[in-house]
C-alpha cells in the first residue's frame, strides 16, 4: 500500500463483518492495531451475534483507537438462542447503543463526530436504516414473490428467523421508520462539511449485482437510499454485509466495502488472515 502513513490528525480506518464467533476472526481483532495514536476506526456492523462478544471487541478497539464509530449489522440484531441477552428488535438495538456509549463508541443515535485529519474535516455518520425487500430478484414484483424465490433456491437469510422487528410489525416497517429519522438528521447537517456515510448495507443496489445468489439482495438494503450519496455532500460511503471487499464508484462517489468475512471466505481470497483495516482517509492511491 502506498501513501499510507498517518499524517497530522491520523488516519481514518474502517472495518466490518469481523464475525468473531469464529476463533480465527477473534485473532484478527486481537491483532488489529492503529498505525498512530490519533487514528479513528469505523466498524460497519457484524462484529458478532452475542452481546458479550460485541462488548469484548469494541472494548479492545476503544483502548487502541482514538475514536471508534459503530453502525449495527444484522448479526448484532439477531436474538441468537445461545445469547444470554434475549432482547429483541428495538430493545436489543437500544441495549447495544447503551453498551457502546458506556465504552465511548459513537452510534447512529449520537451526534455525528467530525474527523479533523489531513483530508478533513469530515463528518462521520454511522447509519442504521435496514432493508425493506425492495432489492427484489428479476421478475418478483412483491416482497412475497421475492421471498418465495429465495425459498425455492434455498437461499434464505437467517434474519427471517433471528432478526425480530419488535415492536414494529415487520422488518420493513422498522426500516421505514429508520429511513425517515435518518433522512431528517442528514438533511439538518451543515452541507459545508463533507460526510462519510457508514451503513451495514450498501445504500445503492449496484454492489449486490455481483452476488452469487441474486435472491440474497433483498436482505441487503433499500431503494429508498439510492440518491443519498448525491444528495448530502458525501465524501465516501463505507459499508459491509456482502462479504465482497472492494472499492467501486457511483456518480463519482467512492464506495468502500470493508468486510473481513468468514474464515472460509478470506482463506479462499488469499490464504493469510486479512489485517481488518481499510484506509478511508487520507485517500489511498489505488
Ligand atoms: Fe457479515
Ligand atoms: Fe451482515
Amino acid at each position: 500500500m502506498s501513501n499510507s502513513s498517518s499524517g497530522p490528525g491520523g488516519t481514518l480506518f474502517a472495518t466490518s463483518d469481523l464475525h468473531i464467533g469464529y476463533q480465527e476472526n477473534r485473532e484478527i481483532v486481537r491483532a488489529l492495531h492503529p498505525r498512530g495514536p490519533e487514528d479513528w476506526l469505523i466498524v460497519a456492523g457484524d462484529i458478532g451475534e452475542l452481546v458479550a462478544d460485541i462488548e469484548w471487541a469494541l472494548g479492545v478497539l476503544t483502548e487502541r483507537f482514538a475514536t471508534v464509530v459503530w453502525a449495527p449489522g444484522n448479526h448484532e440484531l439477531w436474538t441468537h438462542p445461545s445469547d444470554p441477552v434475549q432482547l429483541r428488535g428495538v430493545a436489543r438495538y437500544r441495549h447495544l447503543v447503551e453498551l457502546c456509549r458506556g465504552l465511548g463508541v459513537h452510534t447512529p443515535e449520537d451526534p455525528y463526530p467530525v474527523w479533523q485529519g489531513e483530508a478533513g474535516p469530515l463528518r462521520i455518520a454511522p447509519l442504521f436504516v435496514g432493508y425493506d425487500y425492495s432489492f427484489r430478484p428479476v421478475g418478483a414484483v412483491t416482497k412475497e414473490q421475492a421471498l418465495a424465490r429465495a425459498h425455492e433456491s434455498g437461499v434464505v437469510c437467517a434474519d427471517e428467523y433471528l432478526l425480530h422487528p419488535d415492536p414494529y410489525p415487520s422488518r420493513e416497517a422498522w426500516c421505514r421508520a429508520r429511513l425517515a429519522e435518518t433522512e431528517e438528521r442528514l438533511a439538518a447537517c451543515d452541507p459545508a462539511v463533507p460526510t462519510v456515510l457508514v451503513n451495514h448495507y450498501p445504500l445503492v443496489r449496484q454492489p449486490t449485482d455481483v452476488l452469487y445468489y441474486p435472491e440474497f439482495a433483498q436482505w441487503c438494503g433499500t431503494t429508498a437510499t439510492a440518491d443519498w450519496h448525491t444528495r448530502f455532500n458525501v465524501a465516501a460511503v463505507v459499508y459491509g454485509h456482502l462479504h465482497i471487499p472492494r472499492v467501486t464508484h457511483y456518480d463519482g462517489v467512492r464506495f468502500e466495502e470493508v468486510s473481513v468475512g468468514y474464515p472460509r471466505e478470506w482463506r479462499r481470497r488469499g490464504g493469510a488472515a486479512p489485517s481488518g483495516l481499510r484506509q478511508i482517509f487520507p485517500e489511498v492511491a489505488r
